[in-house]
């Protein structure tokens, strides 16, 4: 079956409170979609990668006339794509080009918390380099690097601090899905900003602290792009980049599209669909087929009525091959004896952000959880659908399982691993949640304002066989 209206009527979610920008289709002439190149590792070996990643400041042609002053990862936006392959351990150099203090925060990783994840315990001042090491440990998965120093995340990722992680394996290596980089395996970053004079972005004159929001898409820092369609069928991964805004995606003419994975990696059976919504840092990595498009068309990819990529058709050789019924086996252990259901409430619009209540604090841990242990964690909005939007909520450290909504069912697809949740207005979203390695991490609101406004908490995630004490930092140190 396709699903036709996947969360496709809620568009009302993200309009309800005063301050919704509407998406507008930019004038400007249509460009190539840029493809963030492979950041090239300073090493190799068998069982080893070297890479260095450098958070810089540059200038950017987005818009015809001036560049856009604007910030990324060895380059002047966004970041050059890292594959982390499993099994291999990695080495990286971070390193801080910028006039102010950053971390480099893997979104989605599997590694120990809290510096290695690169929250904001985790801070590299300017003109330094942090080194860290890890092991890769989980299945292939679309992953993303961001800044992440509180409370200055959503600032410095509106000015550019996001780039993707890939992490491949054998299993996901056997699948028939297209994976040439930059040809039939695209990543589309989704993000929008307003241009202010001289084609400028001024974080602050946009500021709300409902999320910042501007009417012009930019996909993987393009603004109008296109892409020339040179195979039958494309696999997009696409994650939503911006700071607050949801995407309601769907093609020209509803072409149905297979999602495969979804933010941690393959999901157990593929799922079709003609429209689906992406909140704040969810990823989705679907199949689109050409095969009944004519050569010479182009097929729209849009939020809403807003064009995001045009998809030029050209002629290619036909692909029969299909997708299995059943793509991966994931793990669904069972909840620890005797565990309580923890209870995580978000609540609050504006400044009044707060979970549990609480605002966040970089010296309280908030929960504590033993690694391995399994729990059932429920999770509420309580904005109610007048006053309310919907809540992204996100955890460093873990990729958990969507138990159900409000008592039912989790959407088709949220059969896989995730490590954010779209928590609608009024409901409360079950997870089952372990960890495997220990640490400090962060759990909050991917709308990066809230969490920078304080819709956030820390659990330690501790081995009682291996006590460990965190230096945490303070907020008036940064
Ligand atoms: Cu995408 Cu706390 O992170
Ligand atoms: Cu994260
Ligand atoms: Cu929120």
């Amino acid at each position: 079956s396709i699903y036709t209206d996947y969360f496709f009527d809620e568009a009302a979610y993200n309009t309800h409170d005063g301050g919704y920008v509407p998406l507008a289709e930019p004038k400007t002439p249509q460009q190539p979609l840029r493809i963030p190149p492979l950041l090239k590792p300073d090493k190799e070996t068998a069982t080893d990668t070297y890479y260095t990643v450098e958070a810089q400041a540059g200038e950017t042609q987005l818009l015809p006339g001036k560049k856009t002053k604007t910030w990324g990862y060895n380059g002047s936006l966004l970041g050059q794509t890292v594959v982390f392959a499993k099994g291999k351990t990695m080495h990286i150099d971070l390193k801080n080009s910028l006039p102010e203090l950053t971390t480099f925060h893997w979104h989605g990783l599997n590694v120990p918390g809290p510096y290695t994840d690169g929250g904001c315990h985790a801070p590299v001042y300017p003109g330094k380099t942090r080194n860290i090491d890890f092991k890769v440990d989980q299945p292939a998965a679309t992953l993303w690097l961001h800044a992440h120093p509180c409370p200055s995340t959503a600032e410095q990722v509106w000015h550019g601090l996001a780039g993707l992680a890939l992490v491949t394996d054998d299993v996901e290596a056997k699948l028939p899905f297209p994976r040439n980089y930059g040809v039939d395996d695209i990543p589309l970053v989704l993000q929008d900003r307003r241009f202010h004079e001289d084609n400028q972005w001024d974080y602050n004159a946009d500021y709300d602290p409902d999320g910042v929001q501007g009417p012009t898409p930019m996909i993987n820092g393009t603004i109008n792009p296109y892409f020339d369609v040179t195979t039958q069928r494309v696999r997009l991964r696409i994650l939503d980049g911006a700071n607050r805004r949801e995407w309601r995606l769907h093609f020209d003419d509803d072409l149905p599209f297979t999602q495969i994975a979804s933010d941690g990696g393959v999901m157990p059976e593929p799922v079709e669909f003609t429209h689906l919504m992406l909140t704040c840092a969810e990823r989705t990595e679907i199949i689109v087929d050409f095969g009944k498009v004519t050569p010479g068309k182009t097929v729209t990819l849009y939020s809403d009525d807003v064009p995001l990529v045009r998809f030029r058709v050209h002629d290619f050789a036909t692909d029969t091959a299909k997708l299995p019924d059943h793509l991966v086996d994931i793990p669904d252990p069972e909840v620890t004896p005797d565990t309580p259901i923890r209870k995580v409430v978000m609540s609050g619009m504006d400044e009044q952000v707060m979970i549990d209540g609480k605002k966040f604090e970089m010296q309280r841990i908030d929960a504590k959880q033993k690694v391995g242990n399994v729990e059932l964690w429920d999770v509420t909005n309580t904005n109610d659908m007048e006053g309310g939007m919907v809540h992204p909520f996100h955890m460093h450290g873990t990729q958990f399982l969507v138990v159900s909504r409000n008592g039912h069912e989790p959407y088709a697809n949220e059969h896989g691993f995730k490590d954010t949740v779209g928590v609608n207005p009024g409901e409360t979203v079950r997870l089952k949640v372990w960890f495997d390695k220990p640490g400090v991490f962060m759990y909050h609101c991917h709308i990066i304002e809230h969490e920078d406004g304080g819709m956030m908490a820390q659990i330690e995630a501790y081995d009682p066989q291996h006590p460990q004490t965190y230096k945490l930092m303070d907020m008036d140190t940064l």
